[in-house]
């Protein structure tokens, strides 16, 4: 049996789906850590076990007969190692044979601004490898869907307002993460194999505004402010202080070129192009 945590959100739910198209439902568990979400799910005919990265106890038994378990990482940041460590040791002593685990693809975490963000990524990856499980690690791209997240719903009208200077992004949808992690978990083998699931260009937010500007046949400017700035305004629009901590980190880590290195395994394991910025775009803002 293969189990995916986060089910319930954009990334385990697409990840489910594809599953199901590919191996029989009843072999398909999802951990929720709220049943009153996983109604879809149900209707799919998947296991639902219900338990929270919190909860040593009750994901032991969640995790009861899984052979696979797919690891998605939390969103919750606060003591967010603390929740996948929880996970991982229940997932040991409950017998799960192989953990894969949803990190992220990025130039250097020593060398990044984006360090308290983003370590605990790598503090699971390395908790993984020491308790001597197979493990496959996916090393995802900066989602597409993190763009029009930074850039408002109204930037065809004021222009791409962000300070990233001219470091670039090689992208990825969460769709086509989806459909490759589903592939791999779907297959045999893997151990031991680290993918970094990112695109096979990477564009700048100046590209970005190009493409708008191809796409809306008017001009969309782009302009990086200092971020003391963009945090003013940001602050001005009333955007919760998180939120804006969250903006200005990862727009420091993409001028640092943290996420501009492409690769070729998301179209490897996908069989075919991973969607392009421009089609991307396109569905979200057109
Ligand atoms: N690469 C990127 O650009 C990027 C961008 C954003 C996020 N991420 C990371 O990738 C992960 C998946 O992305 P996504 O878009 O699917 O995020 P999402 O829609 O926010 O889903 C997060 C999932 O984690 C679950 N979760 C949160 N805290 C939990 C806990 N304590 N115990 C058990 N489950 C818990 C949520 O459950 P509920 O539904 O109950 O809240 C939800 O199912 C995120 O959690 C985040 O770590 C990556």
């Amino acid at each position: 049996m293969i189990l995916v945590t986060g089910a319930t959100g954009h990334l385990g739910a697409a990840v489910v789906k594809h599953l199901i198209a590919q191996i029989p439902a009843s072999q398909v568990a999802v951990l929720v850590r709220n049943e009153s979400k996983a109604d879809e799910l149900k209707a799919l005919g998947v296991i639902v076990r219900v338990s929270d990265y919190r909860q040593l106890e009750s994901l032991e038994k969640a995790f009861a007969g899984v052979d696979k378990l797919l690891l998605i990482s939390s969103s919750d940041f606060n003591d967010r190692f603390q929740q996948h460590k929880n996970a991982v040791d229940a997932a040991k002593k409950a017998g799960v044979k192989h953990i894969f685990y949803t990190g992220v693809t990025m130039r250097d975490i020593e060398k990044s601004p984006l360090k308290a963000f983003l370590d605990s990524h790598f503090q699971t990856e390395d908790y993984i490898k020491a308790q001597g499980l197979a493990y496959t690690f996916f090393r995802n791209g900066l989602y597409s869907e993190v763009i029009p997240m930074f850039l408002g719903a109204t930037v065809l009208e004021t222009g791409v307002f962000f300070p990233s200077g001219e470091g670039k992004v090689a992208f990825a949808s969460r769709a086509d993460l989806a459909e490759a992690i589903a592939n791999v978990l779907a297959a045999d083998g893997h151990e031991g194999k680290i993918y970094a699931l990112a695109g096979t260009q990477s564009y700048s937010f100046a590209d970005v505004a190009n493409a708008l500007s191809q796409l809306s046949s008017k001009t969309v400017a782009f302009n990086s402010p200092e971020p003391a700035v963009f945090q003013q305004v940001l602050a001005q629009i009333g955007l919760p202080e998180p939120i804006i901590q969250m903006s200005l980190g990862f727009a420091a880590g993409i001028k640092n070129q943290d996420f501009e290195a492409t690769s070729a395994d998301l179209a490897r394991v996908l069989g075919r192009e991973p969607e392009n910025l421009q089609s991307f775009l396109q569905k979200t803002y057109f």
